[in-house]
């Protein structure tokens, strides 16, 4: 079966809860992609995909924390802004940061506010089942779109064992099973699934009626979200199993930033073409300025 054809990028209308309802009841695949800042938003826009993800992955891929706990509100509100710049037709998510959501309802309302108000995402994500299910509950209730996220949920990953695979036991399967009927009970528009094995997957989607976007979770989802800097190859940390390559941009991106270099020390940039000149007669002028500074009584003492 082929790809349904998609609108120029112009034509394209803006992506709403309802549209991706519509694409899961029509079972068509929905794209969705991390973005962390103005030109990764521009390319997602002008590929086409659905939905953006403004991921705390940033605090890996773009800001060189070594785990995704210490990035700040501020520092995703920041992202966030240069994405909303970027972006007109796929629905933007926030992530909202470990430690900005956990502690009451009022915080976790107070924090997704910012993401709507400050930076102009169209829905917030949080991560995890238990207490996360209320926070996601109340969130929806302000009125503000949430997306769930299920199995591997890196902000805990400590408590999970580690970046691995979530459900490989009857009882943790059953629990993130659970976690993800509970908050499309909660209210939320979609979940994602992050490392679940593809049968478990399948089990929770008879049971799932919001889109489900996987990520390591197998084919049967409802769509797939990958981290912009995994897909494209421009991230040089762990490469988890589920991430495949279509790019190797840092391979061309460090070739592009050495032939400057060589350039440069070879003396060969700029060249004739890189260079602004200025007419002849200003040049004529601007000599006899020089000549005349040299005079004891010149206008100009440079
Ligand atoms: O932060 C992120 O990029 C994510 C995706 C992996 C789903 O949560």
């Amino acid at each position: 079966m082929s790809a349904t054809p998609r609108p120029a990028e112009d034509e394209r209308k803006p992506v709403t809860l309802t549209s991706l309802a519509g694409m899961r009841a029509l079972g068509e695949p929905i794209v969705m992609v991390t973005a962390y800042d103005h030109p990764s938003a521009q390319v997602a826009e002008t590929a086409g995909v659905d939905m953006v993800l403004v991921g705390d992955s940033a605090a890996m891929t773009v800001l060189g924390y070594d785990s995704t706990v210490p990035v700040s509100t501020e520092e995703l509100l920041m992202l966030c802004r240069a994405v909303r710049r970027g972006l007109r037709a796929p629905l933007m998510v926030g992530d909202l940061p470990f430690g900005s959501y956990e502690a009451s309802d009022e915080q976790a309302i107070g924090t997704a506010q910012r993401f709507v108000k400050e930076a102009g995402c169209d829905a917030v994500k949080l991560e995890g089942g238990g207490a996360s299910v209320a926070r996601a509950r109340a969130i929806v209730g302000a009125g503000i779109p949430v997306m769930g996220h299920v199995g591997l949920t890196p902000q805990t990953a400590v408590s999970l064992g580690g970046y691995r695979a979530q459900g490989r036991t009857a009882e943790r399967a059953a629990q993130v099973i659970q976690d993800a009927v509970e908050l499309q009970e909660a209210g939320c528009f979609s979940v994602v699934f992050e490392a679940v094995p593809s049968e478990v997957t399948d089990l929770a989607m008879a049971r799932m009626e919001i889109p489900v976007i996987g990520i390591g979770a197998g084919p049967s989802t409802d769509g797939q979200v990958l981290v912009f800097h995994d897909l494209l190859g421009i991230y040089d940390g762990h490469r988890p199993k589920f991430a495949k390559r279509w790019a190797d941009v840092r391979a061309e991106m460090v070739r592009g930033v050495s032939a400057y270099a060589a350039e440069v020390r070879g003396r060969t940039f700029p060249g004739p073409e890189h260079v602004y000149s200025i007419p002849p007669e200003e040049l004529g002028r601007l000599n006899e300025m020089t000549h005349a500074r040299d005079e004891p009584s010149g206008a100009y003492d440079w």
